[in-house]
């Protein structure tokens, strides 16, 4: 698909981020896509000098539970709309006593316990079999990292993502099971997101902001909204900060993703091949 030289910055919001400062030219258009009804309207405007589009995903005013957020149509007219590189950025719960709250991780792995969604653009007619071995773009990890350095945010780079399917919170057996296996945070919303960013062909890095303990962790008490919420405001106001200064560095790169993720269906498509 496409190798676009002049890269343009797709920006999934989760908790807390409904909107981006700092956004100039600011236009939300509708865009519609045979896959359904998006989160919300695209956030179309310009940052730093480039051209970014924003989408809430769980729309303004936060009215979609993970289970009911339409992943195929998000990515897709984030696609339609030109995107070559998405950063998705939500709120998790830190499993390790080194992903405290307030940390900023940029995961490289994930796991998805997710079962209620519609994972693939691909099927009956026109199967695909993408690799996720690598489902993070390591450019924008690059690029995220040094932005939060810039903007003095305590960022790890690396870890597993653990997508569970909630939307209540998972139990202490759960919360111990994802230890053992090496989990690092676990969130509710970035499976399949990364799985349909890949067949589309995007480059792709999630910024996993920690918002508590989990229920793991003897000296905390288990999560609740409330205290989800108190540190999701002061983790949105640092990732506002993270975008100002990731943006112009993503969009200093110019020709196609040299880890090939504008061309993930290249060897991916198996329907039609002769045998
Ligand atoms: N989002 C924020 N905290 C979370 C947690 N502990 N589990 C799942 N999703 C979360």
């Amino acid at each position: 698909m496409s190798s676009s030289t002049s890269p343009v910055i797709g920006i999934i919001g989760g908790s807390g981020l409904y909107q981006i400062d700092g956004l100039t030219d600011v236009e939300w258009k509708k865009v519609t896509s045979p896959f359904g009804e998006p989160s919300d309207a695209l956030c179309f405007g310009t940052l730093e000098g480039q051209r970014i589009v924003f989408l809430p995903r769980h729309g303004r005013g936060h009215r979609l539970a993970p289970t009911d957020i339409n992943f195929r149509a998000n990515i897709d007219v984030l696609k339609r709309s030109g995107v070559t590189d998405l950063l998705s950025l939500s709120a998790v719960g830190g499993l390790r006593e080194e992903c405290p709250p307030g940390t900023f991780v940029v995961v490289d792995q994930f796991i998805d316990r997710t079962f209620a969604r519609e994972k693939s653009f691909f099927g009956t007619g026109l199967v695909a079999h993408v690799s996720m071995a690598k489902p993070v773009c390591s450019r924008l990890g690059d690029a995220v990292m040094s932005a939060c350095e810039r903007v003095g945010v305590v960022a790890r780079r690396g870890g597993t993502y653990l997508a569970m399917e909630g939307p209540q919170f998972s139990s202490m057996a759960e919360s111990h099971m994802y230890r053992s296996w090496g989990c690092d945070v676990i969130g509710m919303t970035n499976m399949p997101e990364a799985k349909l960013a890949r067949e589309a062909e995007l480059c792709y890095a999630t910024v996993a902001m920690v918002t508590d303990f989990d229920c793991w962790h003897s000296d905390h008490a288990a999560v609740t909204v409330d205290q989800v919420v108190s540190v999701l405001l002061g983790n949105a106001s640092k990732a506002k900060g993270l975008v100002k200064n990731v943006v112009p560095l993503l969009g200093a790169h110019g020709g196609p993703c040299p880890h090939g993720c504008h061309q993930s269906l290249e060897h991916a498509i198996i329907t039609g091949r002769e045998a």
